[in-house]
């Protein structure tokens, strides 16, 4: 699904792990191991095994690793995000011996790494354990980097943040960019600037204030923008209609009333729901109707798009020379409303395009539906991916040294 490690030169601007001298170095790898957790154990391995090829082509080359990620948003050190279970999953995947060390950084954790020998891995606990991480403090940067003489940055679902483990500590090491930022990288560029005509965007989730960047760049770059998920019910608001119990927020329906005059002037066509599916509560077992139209009566709320409106976008997807896919259509998460994220998966899936899908959750349904290795690219960035996509520069990728 990832297959990170191959291809030529990416061409990102900045230093590749593929050229890096790694034999009998110590290497700091900052990946994105921020996975779901549940009772106590990883819940989808995606972006561990996102982060194997990097591991591997280092340790293969001769060198140890010491790799740090954040874990959620930890209060203090909330043991329940401790990297523990992230450790013992990569253990189960990597043909290396994997510890985890007591805390992100520190004398036990300095002498843990002075003693790694090639080939094997010190996992640092959460790097959000350590109130310096999110403040970019200079004090954790040298203590990070006192942990090694090499960083590779592989946490492309982090390179928006310009944290300590992801933007300070660059500065204070040689750096590169490891396989999979550059692969992703590489990709959300391509489709961002010189994508295959027709360029097809679908857009879901709750909110426009979440996609309001990419919305307002692609209006005038993709061809056709197809929008699902609660967030329609913002731009039905915006035209008076009338939206029921959907899901709005007052930001999201201001910022729809700015884009909906843009878009009749823009290059891109934006396409509303034609027909919508209303449960009575977001519950597996609510009643449940299909609407042909997309005023909502009271008492009911907007789950999913209709079949109508999936068949429509499906026809678009099908048509188009490349494909971006960024949020589900409807609340996937409950068989009644997962038609129209199953419709939209199946589309990309089965395109002729050139297809990429962005986003935990849409990446999340692609996995879901057994279709994940159906997609050309699978970003692991949520808020990434939107920042670059958006024409954003990605402080974990600005740091690195340039090539
Ligand atoms: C993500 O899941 O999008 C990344 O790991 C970043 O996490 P954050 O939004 O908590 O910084």
């Amino acid at each position: 699904m990832h297959p990170a490690g191959g291809g030529a030169a990416l061409g990102i601007g900045k230093a590749s792990v593929r050229d890096a001298e790694v034999k009998g170095r110590r290497v700091l790898v900052r990946a994105d191991l921020n996975v779901p957790l549940e009772d106590g154990k990883v819940a989808d391995d995606t972006r561990i095994g996102a982060s194997l090829p990097t591991l591997e082509l280092l340790l293969e080359g001769g060198a140890s690793v010491v790799l740090v990620s954040h874990l959620g948003r930890p209060k203090d050190r909330d043991p329940k995000l401790s990297m523990a279970p992230v450790a013992a999953r990569l253990d189960e995947l990597l043909d290396a011996e994997v510890k985890l060390a007591p805390a992100v950084v520190g004398d036990e954790v300095r002498s843990l790494a002075e003693k790694l020998e090639p080939g094997q891995v010190l996992l640092l606990e959460n790097s959000r354990y350590e109130p310096g991480e999110t403040g970019d403090d200079p004090e954790l940067a040298d203590a990070l980097a006192s942990l090694a003489d090499l960083y590779v940055n592989d946490a492309f679902g982090a390179a928006h943040r310009a944290h300590a483990s992801t933007h300070g500590v660059a500065r204070r090491l040689p750096s590169c960019a490891g396989l999979l930022l550059e692969r992703e990288v590489s990709e959300l560029t391509k489709v961002r600037d010189h994508p295959e005509p027709p360029l097809v965007t679908v857009l879901g989730g709750a909110k426009v204030t979440d996609k309001i960047g990419v919305i307002e760049r692609f209006l005038d770059r993709a061809d056709e923008i197809l929008i699902g998920g609660a967030m329609c019910f913002s731009f039905f608001k915006a035209e008076g209609r009338d939206t029921g119990d959907s899901l709005l927020d007052d930001a999201s329906v201001e910022a729809a009333r700015e884009v909906l005059p843009r878009a009749k002037r823009a290059k891109a066509r934006l396409h509303l729901p034609e027909d919508l599916v209303l449960g009575r509560e977001l519950s597996v077992n609510t009643e449940v109707q299909e609407l042909n139209g997309v005023d909502v009566p009271e008492g009911w709320m907007g789950l999913d798009i209709g079949s109508n409106t999936a068949a429509k976008y499906g026809k678009l997807v099908a048509g188009g020379g490349t494909v971006l896919w960024n949020g589900p259509m409807g609340a996937f998460e409950l068989a009644p409303f997962a038609f129209g994220t199953r419709a939209v998966a199946e589309a990309v899936a089965h395109a002729s395009g050139h297809t990429v899908v962005g986003g935990g959750d849409s990446a999340a349904a692609m996995a879901e539906f057994g279709l994940a290795d159906r997609v050309d690219w699978l970003s692991t960035g949520g808020g990434a991916s939107l920042e670059l996509l958006e024409g954003a520069e990605l402080p974990g990728v600005e740091a690195l040294n340039d090539a």
